[in-house]
């Protein structure tokens, strides 16, 4: 029979216990999104109950940046994957199953599959805000997401040139499509601080971003500089918001975090 209503979103389901789902993508890899949403859960998680799934399939970086490199999940009596816990935060990465090293090669329903077990098969238990890592772009991974659980906003992350902006425009795009309300864009590697005097260095040229953010109506959610210490954090798999907690850029993230309590409160 003919059901004219009955679209692909139709069978999405909240997780039980998760109160909000906020989704962190951006058109283009090596952004800096695996660094937000990790730091961005850990800023959270002074003050809620938070868990970060790492949904790049394709790349996923939560173990180094988390310290839990080779770790492996415990499967419960009813297999129920275990999250990992570091820093308060529930963990669960793609990279906790498959090696560091080893490909990925899934796609469609392989894909649609995979993330209906991290969403569903592991042991979230009660959360206010489920941070989802995404891989870069507008594929399958951010489709299959929106279509299975509700998201309760995005954050994009981009640096500030125009070369990012195209990217921005597409995740933008999709976000609206779906549905999913667009919570701002986090702007990485904004600028850094010379050493020798302490003054901004542009890193990036800037470019149109900022006129097409107000064209959208879309806020800049925070501004976070570069700085080495963000880089050697992450390979050291001590987030900069543990490790340099007064720092320029973990105080942006705790601004992140902050914003994202009151767009989407718990
Ligand atoms: N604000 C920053 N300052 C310095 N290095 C950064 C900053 N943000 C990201 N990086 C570095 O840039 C690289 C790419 O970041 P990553 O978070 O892995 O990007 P993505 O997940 O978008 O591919 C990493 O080596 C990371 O440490
Ligand atoms: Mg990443």
């Amino acid at each position: 029979m003919n059901q004219p209503h009955s679209t692909p979103f139709d069978q999405q389901r909240p997780i039980p216990g998760v109160k909000n789902i906020i989704a962190v993508s951006s058109g283009k890899g090596g952004v800096g999104k695996s660094t937000v949403s990790v730091n961005l859960a850990l800023a959270l998680s002074k003050k809620n109950k938070v868990g970060l799934l790492d949904a790049d399939i394709y790349g996923p970086s939560l173990p180094r940046l988390t310290g839990t490199l080779n770790q492996k999940p415990v499967i419960s009596q009813d297999q129920k994957l275990e999250p990992l816990v570091r820093h308060n935060v529930k963990l669960m990465s793609i990279g906790f199953i498959v090696d560091e090293g080893a490909a990925v090669v899934w796609r469609g329903p392989m894909l649609f599959k995979a993330m209906d077990q991290f969403l569903r098969d592991v042991k979230w238990g009660e959360l206010d805000y489920l941070i989802i890592d995404l891989p870069p772009g507008t594929g399958d991974v951010q489709l299959s997401l929106a279509q299975k659980v509700p998201v309760a906003g995005s954050v994009i992350v981009s640096t500030p040139q125009n070369i990012a902006l195209a990217d921005v425009k597409k995740a933008v795009d999709m976000w609206q499509r779906t549905g999913v309300p667009l919570l701002g864009l986090v702007e990485n590697m904004a600028w850094m601080r010379n050493p020798a005097n302490n003054e901004k260095i542009q890193l990036f040229p800037r470019g149109e971003m900022d006129s097409y953010l107000d064209a959208k109506g879309l806020p800049k959610l925070v501004q976070v500089p570069f700085d080495p210490s963000v880089g050697l954090a992450g390979e050291a798999g001590v987030p900069v918001v543990e490790s340099h907690p007064q720092g320029e850029e973990a105080k942006a993230f705790f601004t992140l975090a902050e914003r994202v309590r009151e767009l989407v409160p718990s």
